[in-house]
């Protein structure tokens, strides 16, 4: 697939949070970059504890950096992970994406070698529960 300039930027920042992944039990890297509105970038990788269920993924670290800093909805997200086809968010992250995403947002799959997936939010997260459910 041929990317544009700035999918281009979003892939090298996701590869660069993926080098910083703190993984000694899983050593399984994955990094993510989230796109606010007005253009920043924001990059996440998964860290992990010694009590295993404490991890905090890359998407969600990416989102949770953006969100502490005043940001509340991503047009784009991007995620790197050394798999064979795109990395796949887990069912937490697309939950927590849904949250600040809307429908048609962007999600970026990617490995270290070619894979470039593109999606929508609602293809990530069909019949999801949101706020306007409460
Ligand atoms: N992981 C992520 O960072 N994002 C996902 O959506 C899937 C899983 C991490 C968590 C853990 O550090 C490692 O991948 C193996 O599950």
């Amino acid at each position: 697939m041929i990317k544009t300039k700035e999918e281009e930027l979003m892939y090298e920042e996701a590869k660069k949070a993926f080098d910083k992944a703190y993984v000694p039990y899983s050593k399984f890297h994955v990094g993510a970059v989230v796109k606010t509105k007005d253009g920043k970038f924001y990059s996440g990788c998964n860290i992990e504890n010694a009590s295993y269920g404490l991890t905090n993924c890359a998407e969600r670290t990416a989102i949770f950096k953006a969100v502490s800093d005043g940001y509340r909805e991503f047009e784009s997200i991007l995620v790197i992970g050394d798999t064979k086809d795109g990395c796949k968010p887990c069912g937490a992250c697309r939950q927590v994406m849904a949250e600040f995403m809307k429908k048609d947002a962007t999600v970026y799959l990617t490995n270290i070698k070619d894979a470039f997936e593109k999606y929508t939010m609602e293809q990530i997260l069909p019949y999801s529960f949101l706020k306007e459910d409460l």
